[in-house]
């Protein structure tokens, strides 16, 4: 699906469909108005019918307009003018794309005031594209047959009363943020026969060809010869052997404050069985999503490519399987990790944190401005929040703070929680320097955290839990693609 602008009248766009909008009650927006004028009163005649009365999701098709030039006007119900949101207007594209119908292979979109308060037009054109694409994604790759019919218009033309750069620059930077949401979705919705940490290695190197990145792939050999003894742990229960994956965004060149990179650590466990600790067999197919966290830097970097954004940004990605086997990690165990920091596996599952932790010491190495680590790390997390918010962990409040600020501007929410010295006893541990896991069990994504707290003492430093947020189970199962959107989002505003 191509985004365009053009500028023009609603009623003068020569196109297969021009969606124009309808407030609550039956008000026409501006540029309804305008092909309302145009065709003598056809919209405010349906209007008048009963067929047409703005309530949010409704559409209605009117063909052949007179005086109009589109071969079709979709009429969008948008609610009430008041209460338009972020999430109103998002729904209103879906709608608008998945209403046009598989005849229209031009859709023109009219959506001068379809503006959530405090929005501009380039957020609404950027995030015009991702409900759009959204809207029309389809997970076929894995089905013999693909479906056909309604895989939306292939353009689309955000209809425009005058010239707005801003607005073409939020289409390109909203296609830029759809392309690393689509890579990540379908590395996450693969399963975990396909996508292995060879794989996952394979497609950033696929990743570094398209989009001149420098991928950098450690196997076994040299995580071994870093001496990362907690991420092998998990690694030595499977035959599939590891990888760290390590992809680099170089925009900023090497020299000056703007060089020290921002770097992001993914987990990678590419199917999470619990190991010797299994878990129960209930939606266990669901543990493929637990390298989601790993698809996510894969697409924040594709994205980060595609904008050409100033800015050094280094992906960093432990990438093995957590199975049950003759030399699985057992209940007890004490590892050592690469910081020289002993831990005592007492829960073989919670083995997320046990990759995390070599990749934030070897993240040290690249002396970063900043490291945000993404991971579906809990089922406590998704107890906390459910799917509406990805928790946010960190100490530095300044941090925490753009990382709120660039969630509510993608539209990606998360919500603060602590990563506090209170907890640290909790992970006590009689044997080693600390334990895998928290000895009560209570706050369990705050311990999470804290765990990761102890290898990320070298620069300012994030944790996202993204365990109820990047993908959904039930009958929409799925990858959503996030938290790509809030991610990029924060790289655009590091990179001014
Ligand atoms: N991958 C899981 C977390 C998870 C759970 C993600 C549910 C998505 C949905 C993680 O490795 C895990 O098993 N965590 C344990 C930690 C516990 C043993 C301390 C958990 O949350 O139960
Ligand atoms: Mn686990
Ligand atoms: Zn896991």
């Amino acid at each position: 699906m191509d985004f365009s602008t053009r500028t023009a009248a609603a009623d003068a766009v020569k196109t297969d469909c021009v969606a124009v909008g309808v407030f609550a009650g039956g008000e026409l927006a501006t540029q309804a108005r305008a092909v309302d004028t145009a065709s003598k009163g056809a919209l405010r005649a349906a209007v008048k019918s009963g067929d047409v009365t703005g309530k949010r999701g409704a559409t209605v098709m009117l063909r052949c307009l007179p005086g109009v030039a589109a071969s079709r006007v979709l009429l969008v119900g948008l609610g009430g003018r008041k209460e338009f949101s972020d999430k109103a207007f998002i729904e209103a594209v879906r709608t608008a794309v998945k209403g046009a119908g598989p005849g229209v292979k031009e859709l023109a979109i009219a959506a001068a005031d379809w503006l959530p308060a405090g929005r501009d037009s380039r957020w609404q054109a950027r995030q015009l594209v991702l409900a759009a694409r959204e809207a029309v994604y389809r997970v076929d790759e894995l089905k013999s047959k693909k479906e056909d019919g309604n895989g939306g218009p292939e353009r689309v033309v955000l209809v425009l009363s005058s010239r707005d750069a801003a607005a073409e620059h939020g289409l390109a930077q909203g296609t830029a943020i759809a392309n690393g949401v689509e890579l990540t979705k379908r590395l996450g919705n693969l399963p975990a026969n396909i996508c292995t940490p060879a794989f996952l290695a394979d497609e950033a190197k696929k990743l570094g060809r398209s989009h001149k990145l420098a991928v950098e792939i450690l196997d076994r050999k040299r995580i071994e010869a870093l001496k990362m003894g907690s991420f092998l742990s998990v690694a030595k229960g499977s035959t599939e052997p590891p990888r760290l994956i390590v992809i680099k965004h170089e925009g900023a060149g090497s020299k000056g404050k703007a060089a020290a990179p921002i770097v992001l650590v993914g987990k990678g466990i590419t199917f999470d069985s619990g190991g010797i600790s299994i878990k129960p067999s209930n939606a266990m197919d669901e543990m493929k999503f637990d390298m989601c966290g790993a698809a996510s830097v894969f697409g924040a970097l594709r994205a980060a490519a595609e904008l050409k954004l100033k800015l050094n940004v280094i992906g960093v990605v432990p990438a093995c399987e957590n199975l049950p086997s003759g030399t699985a990690n057992k209940p007890g165990d004490i590892v050592t990790s690469m910081s020289g920091q002993t831990i005592e596996v007492l829960n073989t599952d919670a083995e997320g944190r046990l990759i995390l932790c070599d990749a934030l010491t070897y993240a040290e190495r690249f002396k970063p401005a900043v490291v945000l680590d993404v991971a579906t790390l809990t089922g406590a997390c998704v107890v906390a929040l459910g799917e509406v918010n990805s928790g946010l962990f960190s100490a530095d409040d300044a941090l925490a703070d753009e990382l709120l600020a660039a969630a509510k501007a993608a539209v990606d929410p998360a919500w603060r929680l602590p990563v506090q010295d209170e907890y640290q006893e909790l992970l006590k541990s009689n044997f080693a320097d600390m334990a895998n896991l928290g000895t009560t069990g209570k706050a369990g994504a705050v311990i999470g955290a804290c765990f990761l707290a102890r290898f990320a003492r070298a620069y300012p430093w994030a944790h996202l839990d993204i365990a109820g947020t990047a993908y959904k189970g039930g009958p929409a199962k799925g990858a959503t693609g996030r938290p790509v959107p809030l991610l990029t989002e924060f790289l655009m505003q590091r990179a001014g």
